[in-house]
């Protein structure tokens, strides 16, 4: 036998013996083990089984295979959110590279979101919506982890109430005054609508749970936790900067243009699926939510969400704060 498969078969001896396995009966299995191929390994017959339209309507398919991409993308997002919140010793170099992995998933998701606003017929779009109501993205249990992974607490509560909360306020009291609250409550009566209702049925208690282990693990709070020298590097900073405003500028305001695209369409105005306020809800300038508002200059805080490509530009610039 060769040296390199006695190393191999000592190793394998080592790591079935931690876990009081027998080798041989492994190493026997493996004669029976079936090779691996491509579709058993990523599973592509259950993920293609997953697109179950609701109405006969072509376009339809766009919408949800969309979504589908987007929640697999956001997972992504916090498999890599959750090495820093969960890892020891992180350097600048670790932590930027997580954050630019982040921010080129939040990137192909604001790019490509013209597939929303332009590829689906108006028509099309405009019928088979009726049968998705009282659902929305809104709805994305997994957006909202993002949030919770992202920032403070605090950083996530509506404008109105900020003054009223602190580290020593219940967590579901926080729950309660998140921003997004503002798009569960009926506009017209101001009573909590049916698209919350049933978001906190399925999530309130796992979201509390979330918020609670993000409450000192955020990448806002890592981040601040980090020795000074890690926490100045230009190119750490730069990469916050950029994810910050990737999610909350340029992915808030495609998703917005797409929204005006179909309820606004012919000079029309439609109610969203969910039920929200949603022209003044959705638009950065009113929501202003801001992951790492420390690594923004006064000017760049007034001005968020309205000088969109102006600030892009000023993206690399290092901050003077
Ligand atoms: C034609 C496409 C889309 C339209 C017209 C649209 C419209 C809306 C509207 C009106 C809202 C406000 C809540 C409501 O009343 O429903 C909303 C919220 C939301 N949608 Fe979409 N949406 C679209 C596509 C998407 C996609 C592809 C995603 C990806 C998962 C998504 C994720 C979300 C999220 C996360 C929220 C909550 C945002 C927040 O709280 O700030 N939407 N959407």
């Amino acid at each position: 036998m060769s040296q390199k498969r006695d190393e191999i078969l000592s190793r394998m001896e080592a790591k079935f013996k931690a876990i009081d396995q027998d080798t041989d009966v492994h190493l026997e299995g493996l004669v029976w083990a079936k090779p691996i191929t491509y579709w058993d390994y990523i599973q592509t017959e259950a993920l293609l089984g997953l697109q179950i339209q609701r109405t006969t309507l072509p376009d339809e398919m766009v919408f949800i295979m969309y979504h589908q991409i987007n929640e697999l993308l956001f997972k992504m997002i916090l498999w890599e959110a959750d090495q820093v919140c969960t890892g020891e010793n992180i350097s600048a170099a670790f932590f930027s590279e997580k954050l630019m992995r982040i921010s080129r998933y939040f990137d192909m998701l604001s790019s490509s979101f013209s597939i929303m606003q332009h590829g689906m017929e108006i028509e099309q779009y405009m019928k088979f919506r009726n049968t998705l109501t009282p659902a929305s993205g809104f709805q994305s249990a997994q957006y909202r982890l993002i949030e919770f992974a992202s920032t403070e607490l605090i950083n996530l509560i509506d404008y109105r109430f900020r003054a009223t909360i602190d580290r020593n306020t219940p967590y579901e009291h926080a729950y309660n005054h998140l921003y997004w609250q503002a798009a569960g409550k009926d506009h017209s009566t101001g009573k909590k609508n049916t698209l919350i209702t049933n978001f906190e049925k399925k999530y309130k208690n796992f979201f509390i749970d979330k918020m609670e282990e993000y409450n000192t693990t955020n990448l806002y709070t890592v981040y601040k936790k980090l020795p000074d020298a890690v926490k100045n590097d230009v190119g750490l900073i730069n990469a916050m900067r950029h994810y910050d405003h990737t999610v909350n500028v340029r992915w808030v305001m495609a998703h917005y243009h797409a929204a005006e695209h179909y309820l606004e369409s012919g000079g029309k105005k439609a109610e969203a699926t969910g039920g929200s306020d949603w022209k003044k809800y959705m638009h950065p300038r009113y929501q202003r939510r801001i992951f790492f508002p420390d690594l923004w200059t006064e000017e760049e805080l007034k001005n968020w969400g309205v000088d969109n490509l102006e600030s892009i530009a000023k993206l690399s610039a290092p901050v003077k704060k």
